[in-house]
């Protein structure tokens, strides 16, 4: 059965990243939590999206110029609905000891440093819960250096041929789109390659919902757990 991957927890009924984001997306199905990793100016890694506080929380700037003390003392839910006043922004150690036992977590690092992220992983002994990307380059050419036995995901988009997502950026999982997706072939030259393959969907189209369920990849990486829950579920016959 396909796995869901909740984008930033359950996003549309929760402030994005937060505790509140990663219960409601267990509640609503979802076997992994996708989050985000930044670090503070004194380096500590928190789960956050944005490379500036404004947008999720009421403070401002880079959080990469704030202190943990600063960033501690922020509210992230407020911007998002009054019920979620005073959510904090997570601390990375205390979401993953969080969601240990209870989802796989899919990391993504958008500027932080990986040695970091790696030793609190292995600290955990989350690594087989766990599998890791980033847009940036250097971050995985870190991971993979330090990290070479953790599962990594790589993108058609980047690698442009399945055949490259192990050989050239060392990845087990390939992300792809609904159009792609749809591509004759693409799945099963995957699956030859030896990747797992996840679908990335960001819309609430049940239809569309379905046809990936349907097309039985191994993950799909979106902000609606609660919708494909629902598909996922008729396709097995059981009542959501
Ligand atoms: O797999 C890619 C996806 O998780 C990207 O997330 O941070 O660009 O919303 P983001
Ligand atoms: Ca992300």
């Amino acid at each position: 059965m396909t796995k869901i991957v909740s984008h930033r927890g359950a996003n549309h009924f929760a402030p994005e990243n937060t505790f509140a984001a990663a219960d409601l997306a267990l509640q609503h199905g979802a076997d992994y939590i996708e989050l985000d990793v930044r670090e503070s100016a004194d380096g500590v890694l928190y789960v956050h999206h944005d490379e500036t506080l404004d947008r999720t929380t009421n403070g401002t700037g880079p959080i990469g110029h704030a202190s943990s003390a600063e960033i501690g003392a922020l509210d992230a839910g407020s911007w998002f609905g009054e019920g979620f006043k005073g959510a904090v922004v997570p601390r990375l150690d205390a979401y993953l000891e969080h969601l240990r036992g209870r989802a796989g977590v899919y990391i993504e690092l958008k500027y932080c440093d990986p040695a970091k992220v790696v030793a609190l992983v292995r600290d955990l002994g989350m690594v087989r819960d766990t599998f890791y990307f980033s847009f940036s380059e250097e971050m995985r050419r870190d991971l993979q250096l330090i990290a070479p036995e953790f599962r990594k995901m790589m993108t058609l988009n980047i690698a442009k041929s399945p055949s490259l997502v192990g050989a050239v950026h060392h990845a087990s999982i390939i992300e792809i789109s609904v159009e792609q997706m749809r591509r004759p072939g693409i799945i099963d030259v995957s699956r030859r390659a030896g990747l797992e393959v996840m679908v990335y969907y960001g819309g609430d189209d049940p239809v569309i919902h379905r046809e990936i369920a349907d097309a039985g990849v191994d993950y799909i990486n979106l902000d609606r757990p609660d919708l494909f829950q629902a598909a996922r579920s008729a396709l097995s016959g059981v009542a959501a």
